[in-house]
């Protein structure tokens, strides 16, 4: 598994991942090229994106980390990090999102970020429990979500 920044050219395998949470049941929508073009590739407050990439150069996942400004609709604090983590049903439990979250941990350090915030749907106890597994814990819940932290350390 090779895991490193996405780039224009796996927009496409980004939005297959998306599909196939979907079928899976485990997302409201299905994969659209522009709306991951401008969430994940071109954000503006994008700190980091990586993409998990198998022997095949097929993408298995990808977990994005943005800056979180004042009025953010996650109404996370100013100045945290906001996370997203996506992994293909077809690759669960290999150590995907796991993987992801080292260079995503790597990239938050690098930035400076104090705190991460993963705003997890209050129904999707998986997401939960990768997340808590990665060592985020719960600080709020507004109504429908679980929202998780992760205290950066040096
Ligand atoms: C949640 C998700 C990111 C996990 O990715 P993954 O690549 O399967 O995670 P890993 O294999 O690295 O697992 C890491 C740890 O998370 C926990 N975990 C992962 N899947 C789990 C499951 N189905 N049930 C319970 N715990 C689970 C475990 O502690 C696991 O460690 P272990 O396998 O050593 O027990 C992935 O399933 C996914 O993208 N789901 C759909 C979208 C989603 O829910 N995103 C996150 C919330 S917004």
């Amino acid at each position: 598994m090779d895991i490193r920044p996405a780039t224009p050219s796996d927009a496409e395998g980004m939005k297959t991942v998306h599909d196939e949470i979907f079928a899976a049941g485990l997302r409201k929508a299905p994969g659209d090229i522009r709306q991951v073009m401008a969430s994940y590739i071109d954000e503006t407050d994008r700190i980091g994106c990586f993409v998990a990439v198998d022997d095949d150069g097929r993408i298995m996942g990808f977990q994005s980390l943005r800056y979180a400004r004042t009025g953010n609709p996650y109404g996370v604090a100013e100045g945290w990090g906001i996370i997203g983590t996506h992994v293909s049903p077809h690759a669960a439990r290999k150590g995907v999102g796991s993987g992801l979250f080292r260079a995503t941990l790597d990239a938050a350090k690098t930035f400076g970020l104090a705190k991460i915030d993963a705003s997890i749907g209050a129904d999707n106890a998986l997401g939960q429990a990768y997340y808590e597994a990665m060592g985020f814990r719960t600080y709020r819940t507004p109504e429908g979500l679980v929202c998780k932290m992760f205290e950066v350390s040096a």
